[in-house]
């Protein structure tokens, strides 16, 4: 009680001192959202002909439909009914991060189970001919190899062009992010060359470093890109990183999809490069988990985030998402 009086008393002090000075970049406020638009944890957005469907972490994965991307958000029910086949521990599991592809006719949701903390993770998928509860089949495990690298968290799926190569992206706290190709025939059960083909794309070398997860990756014109979110997800006060080492949404670009990814500098993002797209601003904290899509013609990034207004519990992290300006070769929210 004393403890998180005292902490708000300085809480307070600094925000009035600091903010002007802190304030270092501004960032656009979240476009407004309506209906189901909290418990949101590391939103995927698949647009199937007028409707948007959400899927999000936590409850057997969530899905929520909407006529747009500012609602309003319906909460339709889980992706997984029963649970996944995975047992990575049966008392604290809980099924995080899915992302959802349509390859040929089949839609493919990729999701991982993990416990906070633990390298005992698994990328597991299931199958749909539709997108809505009731409709998937469960596959369980992927088939991943574990490695002391990475953690089997956090899967993305990228294709090229239309029948293009396929990429997976996954990771990871440990060492970052990986990526490996996909065959076509490999997509319930990953068999493609074991080890050999698992590339270390983004990882951050500094001492004490920030993790760095969530990776998806996104073509403009071009260039690839890699998105990551890095930092400290989801702590609550007392316990509040430093100040800009809560969870934000960097990037990397490259010229192949397969790397070498640099940031805006120009620095490796194999040896901690990385450029912040979004980070806490106003009321907006922690801002991370996100995706990019395509609407209506104009790149969006969505993403999930706290308002310290609010609170910072599960059930009170928010979907926002605001769109992209690529003008400059690089993405800037507008
Ligand atoms: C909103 O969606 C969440 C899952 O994302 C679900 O747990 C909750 O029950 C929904 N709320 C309502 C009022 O439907
Ligand atoms: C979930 O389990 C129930 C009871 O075993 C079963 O009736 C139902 O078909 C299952 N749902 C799916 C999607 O497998
Ligand atoms: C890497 O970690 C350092 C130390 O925590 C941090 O300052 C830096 O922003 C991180 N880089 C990236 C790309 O996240």
């Amino acid at each position: 009680m004393i403890r998180s009086i005292l902490v708000g008393v300085l809480c307070g002090i600094s925000a009035i001192t600091a903010s002007p000075v802190l304030r270092k970049r501004d960032f656009p406020d979240p476009e407004p959202c309506t209906g189901n638009c909290s418990w949101i944890h590391d939103p995927n957005i698949y647009k199937d002909s007028n409707t948007y469907y959400r899927f999000s972490t936590s409850g057997n994965i969530a899905i929520a439909t909407a006529p747009s991307l500012t609602g309003p958000w319906e909460y339709k029910g889980a992706l997984l009914d029963n649970g996944t086949k995975i047992i990575v521990d049966p008392h604290g599991q809980d099924i995080w991060a899915p992302n959802i592809a349509k390859i040929g006719d089949m839609f493919y949701a990729y999701y991982s189970v993990s416990t906070m903390g633990s390298q005992a993770s698994q990328i597991g998928v299931a199958t749909s001919s539709k997108l809505d509860p009731g409709t998937w089949i469960d596959h369980g495990s992927f088939g991943l190899p574990h490695s002391q690298n990475y953690n089997l968290i956090d899967p993305a799926i990228f294709q090229d062009s239309d029948n293009g190569p396929l990429f997976l992206t996954f990771g990871s706290y440990w060492n970052g992010i990986y990526q490996t190709p996909l065959e076509t025939t490999d997509l319930i059960s990953y068999s493609s060359g074991g080890g050999a083909s698992l590339t270390n794309i983004v990882r951050n070398t500094t001492v004490g470093m920030d993790v760095v997860e969530g990776a998806i990756m996104f073509k403009w014109q071009t260039k690839y890109y890699v998105f990551f979110s890095a930092g400290n997800c989801c702590a609550a006060p007392p316990n509040l990183p430093a100040p800009g080492r809560e969870y934000r949404v960097m990037v990397c670009r490259a010229d192949q999809v397969t790397g070498p990814f640099k940031d805006k500098d120009g620095k490796d993002c194999l040896e901690s490069g990385g450029t912040l797209v979004l980070g806490s601003h106003g009321d907006v904290y922690a801002p991370g988990g996100q995706g990019v899509m395509v609407d209506e013609g104009k790149p969006v990034m969505y993403y999930h985030y706290v308002k310290p207004s609010v609170g910072y519990a599960a059930d009170q992290f928010f979907f926002g998402f605001n769109y992209l300006d690529f003008s400059s070769g690089w993405p800037v929210v507008v």
